[in-house]
């Protein structure tokens, strides 16, 4: 497999962080590719799909993969190794409207997988994804966010048409505009991807498609004909209560991609996902459990540390960097000469662009089902839309820090913001952290990135006892994170969550530059080796 057009890993390193309340989960690095390729047995299965994905995780993957198929892989480009599932979603091209020609635009980092381990309320666990469980978040056929945009306040979500699958759905994606010089946008803030002229202004460092899985379940099917009826979002997307018929909450998946667009500032052109969508609107991703479920199920049981790093779990067994970057799937013969890099004269499978905003009528988001094996299931189709005049898109949302929030109310765009408090605790209603760590002090790798920080839990004071605790703030769970990218250290607030709760595990722990011997330096360097092959 060919990885030339990725960038190589690169370390997730956590450094200092604060957090209060906050709520277990942990953050999947996969790191490397296992492909790029017309593959997606969810939607075509047993055939070659429509259009390609960038596609992660257990080598077993293929035109017909179910879970046996996963756990028999013999590699997995996660940084895990008891994880083999399946993690894809449509790549991101750059077309030179010159010459006509497709690029695809690196990848910054791979994607990282978060699972977040919120149960439903008045439970202790979430419950682990079962045997051949699979599903599908985002429609590729559409073209608009059909709803205001910031989004209009969470506390308003419980009424229509907030209140809806339709509307969960589409508030689920999110295209990050990164630029680690400023303060960084919320999570899920604007449901579209912004236009060439707006990245090359204002997103430096590229954008990161963003998408949210359903995290409820009716506890019965491990798929269903759309291969998203068996599930449904939370009231809040990522957070917030499961809707009727759907009891059983699993790991909530959450997908992240960075894509290097600024790689291609001042050159006239357009970005559109494999799938002929420049909106952004038909972004989706697949997803299909490639774990052993009781060993899942013991880790979303055990592996609560507040830090989201994959290491703090004792039971994981962490690959080697070169381990985890030398996993391909074999392409079916079909797909083998197929270019999907460069100086491409059309998308991979010839799919036309379509621009929007009405229903685009590509591919059918349902399965097809052809082979003996998995059982027939009835396609989706959908209802064909009203015929209408297209209305021009409407412009795309202003860079927002998260730092314009009404105080105590919690707006997407501010949602996942929360102020980092000189005590380390998250003020509710506050700004977004950003921190970025200087590089001062911290010398450059060759690849342009700093050698990892080492976390130095803070020790507890040894006396004299502890007066009563005071009373305690208010305090909201938060999923924080702070991970490196492209050379930056960069904390992500995920999310803050609505309810106040009385939990008052605290995690405090110092940064400080890494040691800058040769032995460090060497592990280090392992991580920037190139794999091209
Ligand atoms: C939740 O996980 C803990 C830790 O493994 C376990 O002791 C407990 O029985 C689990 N609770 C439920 C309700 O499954
Ligand atoms: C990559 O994996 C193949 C087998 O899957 C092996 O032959 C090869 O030596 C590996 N390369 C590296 C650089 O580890
Ligand atoms: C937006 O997309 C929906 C389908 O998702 C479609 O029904 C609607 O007509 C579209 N809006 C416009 C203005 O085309």
């Amino acid at each position: 497999m060919r990885l030339s057009n990725m960038v190589a890993p690169r370390a997730l390193l956590p450094v200092g962080m604060f957090t209060l309340s906050a709520s277990a989960f942990w953050r999947m690095p996969c790191m490397a590719r296992t492909g790029v390729a017309r593959i997606d047995p969810l939607v075509s299965w047993n055939e070659i799909a429509e259009h390609a994905h960038s596609i992660h995780g257990g080598n077993g993957f293929s035109i017909s993969a179910k879970t046996d198929e996963l756990l028999a892989s013999t590699c997995t480009s996660c940084a895990v190794a008891e994880d083999k599932s399946a993690y894809w979603h449509p790549s991101l091209y750059f077309k030179d409207p010159a010459t006509g020609k497709f690029t695809l635009v690196n990848q910054l980092g791979g994607m990282l997988a978060y699972y977040l381990l919120q149960p439903n309320n008045g439970e202790k666990n979430v419950t682990a994804f079962p045997k051949d469980f699979e599903m599908i978040s985002g429609d590729t056929n559409r073209r608009n966010f059909s709803y205001p945009s910031p989004d209009v306040e969470k506390s308003l979500w419980n009424k229509a048409p907030y209140n809806t699958q339709e509307f969960l759905e589409q508030a689920a994606l999110g295209f990050n505009c990164l630029d680690y010089s400023k303060a960084p946008e919320g999570s899920l803030y604007r449901h579209t991807l912004p236009d060439k002229a707006y990245l090359d202004a204002n997103c430096k460092n590229g954008v990161r498609f963003e998408i949210m899985f359903p995290s409820c379940w009716d506890g019965k099917r491990v798929s269903s004909p759309n291969k998203k009826d068996h599930v449904a979002f939370p009231s809040l997307v990522m957070t917030g209560d499961c809707p009727k018929g759907y009891p059983v909450r699993l790991p909530s998946l959450f997908y992240e991609t960075i894509w290097d667009t600024y790689a291609f500032a001042g050159k006239d052109g357009e970005f559109v996902i494999a799938n002929g969508d420049t909106s952004g609107a038909g972004y989706h991703a697949d997803f299909i459990n490639g774990w052993d479920t009781k060993f899942l199920q013991d880790a979303s049981n055990k592996c609560t540390s507040l830090s989201g790093r994959v290491e703090d779990c004792p039971l994981f067994t962490l690959q080697s960097d070169d381990r985890y970057s030398n996993c391909s799937i074999t392409l079916p013969a079909a797909l083998q000469n197929e270019p999907v890099y460069e100086g491409l004269p059309a998308l991979p499978g010839n799919v036309p662009i379509i621009d929007g905003p009405g229903y685009a009528h590509g591919a059918a988001p349902g399965g097809q089902p052809g082979g003996a094996n998995p059982p027939p299931i009835p396609v989706y189709s959908p209802p064909p839309p009203p015929v209408q005049a297209s209305p021009p898109p409407p412009p795309a949302p202003a860079y927002s820090s998260g730092t314009k929030l009404p105080s105590g109310s919690f707006a997407p765009g501010g949602v996942f913001a929360a102020k980092l408090t000189p005590s380390g605790s998250f003020a509710p209603g506050g700004v977004f952290a950003a921190k970025l760590t200087p590089s001062g002090g911290i010398p450059p790798a060759e690849t342009g990135s700093v050698p990892p920080p080492i976390i130095i839990p803070v020790p507890p004071t040894p006396t004299p006892p502890p007066p009563p605790p005071p009373p305690a703030p208010p305090s909201k769970p938060i999923y924080s994170t702070e991970y490196k990218t492209n050379g930056n250290v960069v904390q992500e607030i995920l999310w803050v969550l609505e309810e106040i709760t009385v939990t008052a595990s605290v995690t405090n722990t110092v940064s400080v530059p890494a040691p800058t011997g040769p032995g460090y330096r060497k592990r280090h360097m392992l991580q920037h080796k190139r794999h091209g092959y």
